[in-house]
């Protein structure tokens, strides 16, 4: 809801904790709460930049505009700068994916040592997303607070943003001018296009944060296969209830390891997931009261139809380009995505896009990268950015990192490769405790077989680490820098003299030094 009433805080500071009660109240009373102005009146610098959206992109770039000497204003129509991540997207995320990971434990070891038993016990969902929902605001009120006293930020919050031309922007009745616009404003989520599709009881990522106001039955559908279906069904799951993935193709097909996708899919299915592949949601039918009731889905062997008040659409996500194609004319692809050159220019003069309006990938790196990047090319630095060869992760019941080439892709490019990986290659099942790390160690004593999965490839000849890949706990933070040391070209030598943490979540430099003093490598 545009705004014209402005509420002028530039020579006001507020606490992180008014910040908070602030956003609360915009959040809890949008049409009563008006803008929030942080505009410099001594300051008669021309603007170098408006970022259209405060978010991931927008903050880390205007960050580092002011951070060169540059002068930079971001309008956001939320009262708070941060975007998506924080209010409803990789926070909530990672909320519920702890959830899944500690249910998955209570219910592997129901009734034993200290865990109650778990026999039958489905767990409350809207719980969980209410105890989300009361305290997400709290660290907007940090980002708020870092972005106008220590980064010294210049914002318009709480009010939407129009494209008026390639130098301007129109928010709360004011037209605002600069030598550039920098267009960042996100994506949101796909929805089917089927009947029933906007019943009662069909949520998203968005809408489930936003507007869950029930306890959902014993059964969910969950559309979709990669990374959002996944991570919001194994939660699902967890909780005790019947989940059913409805996949058009095949699950998971962004792990392109077939050793480390079938490990992923068999502990889904093992902990009851049920996975519907080649198979498609036709129609979500009415209970009589405007809530699902029943959904009908079309599957290899013919129509099911399965009785449930809940379905969550996890389709991926659609590029909020329009605004930008429609006033400017940027050129956009068939996906909506603008596109952009290696300085993060559109086809228009003078206007940037960042993020993941951009297209994929659609991830915090390339948000904040991307917007640092086309504010360097302002501010006059000759840069070139394109995102490539970085590391990856998503959730299931387990943490899953991976960088790199798959086993498949390194042999098809390399021939000969060295696999190093735990547990090692066994024809017999495994019932001995590894890998042991930490957070899996209750599972390598009683289950080994749920204790994970790792796996190094390294290309033989050349002796360089090629790939890696990690089911289990606590390998993520490792795999940011390690995808650094691969890219300069690390080999297994140099891996192996690491000092390792020993036990650590992935066993790779240990591994390694048992076979680094090879001339002829082999696997292990
Ligand atoms: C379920 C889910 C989980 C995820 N988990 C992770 C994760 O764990 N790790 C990770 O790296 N990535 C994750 N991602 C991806 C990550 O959230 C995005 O890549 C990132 O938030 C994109 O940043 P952005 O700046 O492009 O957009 P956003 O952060 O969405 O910012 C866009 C901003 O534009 C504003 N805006 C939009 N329209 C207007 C308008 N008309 N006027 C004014 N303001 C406007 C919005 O209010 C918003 O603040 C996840 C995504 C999803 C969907
Ligand atoms: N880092 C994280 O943890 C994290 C978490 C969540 C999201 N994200 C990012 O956010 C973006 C969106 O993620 P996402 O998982 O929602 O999208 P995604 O990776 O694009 O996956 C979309 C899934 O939905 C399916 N699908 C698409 N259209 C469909 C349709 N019409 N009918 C049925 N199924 C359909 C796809 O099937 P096909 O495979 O057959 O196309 C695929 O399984 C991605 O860039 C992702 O990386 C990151």
């Amino acid at each position: 809801m545009d705004k014209q009433v402005l509420w002028d805080v530039n020579k006001e500071f507020l606490t992180i904790n008014e910040w908070h009660e602030y956003i609360e109240n915009c959040l809890e009373n949008p049409e009563d709460s008006k803008a929030i102005c942080n505009i410099n009146a001594d300051d008669d610098r021309e603007f170098d930049a408006i970022f259209f959206g405060g978010g991931a992109g927008g903050r880390f770039g205007s960050a580092y505009m002011r951070a060169m000497g540059g002068r930079q204003l971001i309008v956001d129509r939320w009262p708070f700068l941060g975007g998506s991540c924080p209010h409803n997207a990789c926070v909530p995320h990672h909320l519920f994916s702890e959830v899944a990971a500690e249910l998955m434990l209570a219910r592997t070891f129901s009734d034993q040592y200290w865990f109650p038993n778990m026999d039958g016990v489905v767990t409350n969902i809207k719980e969980i997303v209410d105890l989300f929902r009361r305290g997400r605001n709290g660290p907007h009120g940090i980002m708020n607070f870092q972005s106008k006293e220590q980064l010294r930020l210049e914002f318009i919050l709480n009010t939407p943003a129009r494209l008026i031309d390639n130098h301007t922007v129109e928010a709360a009745g004011q037209r605002f001018k600069a030598k550039n616009i920098i267009y960042g404003p996100g994506a949101s989520p796909y929805s089917l296009n089927i009947p029933g599709a906007d019943l009662h009881g069909v949520y998203d990522y968005e809408t489930l944060v936003e507007e869950l106001d029930y306890e959902p039955g014993n059964t969910v559908i969950v559309v979709g296969g990669g990374k959002t279906a996944v991570e919001y069904g194994c939660f699902f799951q967890a909780t005790g209830r019947r989940t059913i993935f409805v996949v058009r193709s095949k699950i998971l097909k962004l792990i392109r390891d077939g050793e480390t996708h079938g490990y992923l899919v068999d502990r889904m299915k093992e902990v009851g997931c049920e996975i519907w592949e080649g198979s498609e949601v036709t129609e979500i039918e009415d209970d009589g009261e405007g809530n699902v009731g029943r959904v009908l889905i079309k599957t290899p062997e013919g129509e099911e139809i399965v009785d449930t008040d809940f379905v969550f659409m996890g389709m991926g996500e659609n590029p909020r380009s329009q605004h930008a194609v429609d006033v400017l004319g940027v050129k956009a692809r068939n996906d909506g995505a603008i596109i952009v050159n290696d300085k993060l220019q559109t086809s228009v003069p003078n206007v940037y896009a960042i993020g993941d309006v951009i297209g994929g990938p659609m991830e915090m790196f390339k948000a904040r990268k991307s917007g640092v990047y086309a504010s360097r090319h302002i501010m006059g630095e000759d840069i070139s950015y394109t995102p490539k060869d970085f590391p990856d992760f998503m959730h299931t019941h387990y943490e899953v990192s991976w960088l790199g080439m798959s086993e498949e892709e390194a042999r098809e490019k390399y021939g000969k490769v060295t696999i190093i990986k735990m547990p090692p290659e066994n024809d017999d099942g495994l019932d001995v405790a590894l890998p042991a790390s930490d957070r899996m160690m209750m599972y390598a004593f009683a289950v080994p077989r749920m204790s994970g999965f790792q796996k190094l490839i390294i290309a033989s000849e050349s002796r360089k680490v090629v790939g890696a890949w990690h089911v289990g706990c606590g390998a993520k933070d490792a795999f940011q820098f390690l995808n650094v040391m691969v890219k300069k070209g690390l080999t297994i030598d140099e891996l192996g003299f690491f000092d390792e943490l020993f036990l650590n979540p992935t066993h790779f430099i240990q591994l390694s030094r048992l076979r680094a003093g090879l001339k002829q490598l082999e696997d292990l």
